[in-house]
């Protein structure tokens, strides 16, 4: 994947300046041509000579080398540049590209640079959760640029807590995952909700169902990862939610409804992989309700349809994608929901198969629109969310 791609290493001033050489020999063994830039600051952790000796090229550091190969240095380096990684990257040069300051060799090199780019903080705690940085890290992540999550531990300050440049093959990861998709998703808004929804009978009791949010997970990662503006609507769920996305936490499948419906207009794409509960109790107790002898039953009433009031008042250029949960005639019953739902695509699945459905890491999905229907091979949740999505993108096309 990465072999013959041009990658610019971009190294400030970090104490974990010292991984970044096990980060460039990593993309050296896999074939890239990698060019080091550090700043001034970088060169006190670590050589130049270090990277020179593993990349075969001379380390940039100073705008104004004479030996420079040639004369605007900065722009044919950014000219060859596939990818762009700054590990570690400080508060201080994250500052200067979110506001286009380019006074030293790195920064006019990235500020030339129109390839993918990817920044991984490195620095104090309370450096990076100052609202400054934050702002600065949205300001990027708006540009284009992906943010890497520092790690939590021990930091080289002796304080303890989040700000850890993560580890090299992590970094590389992240290398190969920005080159492997596409960002074709750049400047889209998309909603996603995922998870089950809890209906409440009485202070300690609810309904709900399997849903693992797996699936609604795996597509909004997928979606912020491909460049989209993600929100992500969840009901309760024991997973860890895209670093990239806006949650929005709920609980009732009415929580839901309004989180949905009072967004829905800023969004392009619209997928609801949520399991919604169809029924809540018609009546809540505010005391725990108290057993007797004799058999009880419970009153339901009907929640909201959520994507079908949204199939209600789609917008224009708006595409809407529902999940149908099926253990029987599922085709069938996923192309009535794609009709009366007025969606433009239907994920169908089987809530009975042995790797399909609510809490498996796998699903087989059909996707069905108005005039194709496709099976998808077994395959992850977030292969099956990129396939997904791509056929989202094909019917916006
Ligand atoms: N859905 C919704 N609001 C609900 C119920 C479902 O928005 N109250 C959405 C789900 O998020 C999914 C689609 O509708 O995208 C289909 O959900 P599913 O549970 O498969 O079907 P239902 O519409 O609930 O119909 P049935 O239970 O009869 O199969």
């Amino acid at each position: 994947m990465l072999k013959g791609k041009s990658v610019l290493l971009g190294i400030s001033g970090g104490i974990a300046a010292y991984k970044s050489a096990y980060l460039c020999s990593m993309l050296v063994k896999a074939g890239c041509d990698v060019q080091v830039i550090m700043t001034e600051n970088a060169t006190n952790f670590v050589g130049p000579a270090t990277f020179e000796a593993l990349t075969g090229h001379r380390t940039l550091t100073d705008t104004f080398d004479r030996n420079h190969e040639f004369s605007t240095e900065h722009v044919s380096v950014a000219d060859k540049t596939d990818l762009v990684i700054i590990a570690p990257a400080t508060a201080n040069v994250l500052a200067k590209f979110a506001h286009g300051i380019a006074d030293d060799m790195l920064t006019t090199t990235v500020l030339a640079c129109d390839c993918l780019k990817i920044a991984a903080p490195a620095m104090n705690t309370r450096m990076y959760e100052n609202p400054v940085t934050s702002d600065n890290l949205k300001t990027l992540k708006a540009y284009g640029w992906d943010i890497l999550e520092p790690a939590s531990g021990r930091l080289a300050c002796g304080d303890v807590g989040k700000g850890r440049m993560p580890e090299p093959d992590v970094l590389f990861d992240a290398v190969v995952q920005a080159v492997s998709s596409p960002k074709d998703m750049t400047g889209l808004n998309v909603l996603v909700s995922a998870g089950p929804t809890r209906e409440a009978l009485d202070p300690v009791r609810f309904i709900t169902n399997h849903s693992s949010g797996k699936m609604g997970y795996a597509i909004a990662g997928a979606a912020a990862t491909r460049g989209a503006h993600v929100t992500l609507v969840s009901g309760p769920v024991a997973i860890t939610p895209p670093a990239d996305a806006d949650i929005v936490s709920v609980e009732s499948a009415q929580e839901m409804y309004n989180a949905v419906t009072d967004r829905a207009g800023k969004n392009d794409i619209i997928i609801m992989a949520a399991a919604v509960a169809d029924y809540t109790p018609l009546h809540y107790s505010d005391q725990k309700i108290k057993k007797s002898d004799s058999d009880y039953s419970l009153e339901l009433a009907r929640t909201k349809d959520i994507l079908k009031a949204l199939g209600e008042i789609k917008e224009k250029n708006q595409t809407l994608c529902g999940f149908a949960m099926e253990t029987e005639n599922v085709l069938e019953n996923a192309r009535k929901k794609l009709i009366s739902k007025k969606a433009d695509i239907i994920a169908a699945n089987t809530a009975n198969g042995e790797n399909t459905g609510f809490k498996t890491d796998t699903n087989i999905l059909t996707l069905i629109t108005k005039d194709n229907e496709t099976t998808l091979p077994l395959m992850t949740k977030e292969e099956c969310a990129h396939r997904l999505l791509d056929a989202i993108l094909e019917l916006r096309r």
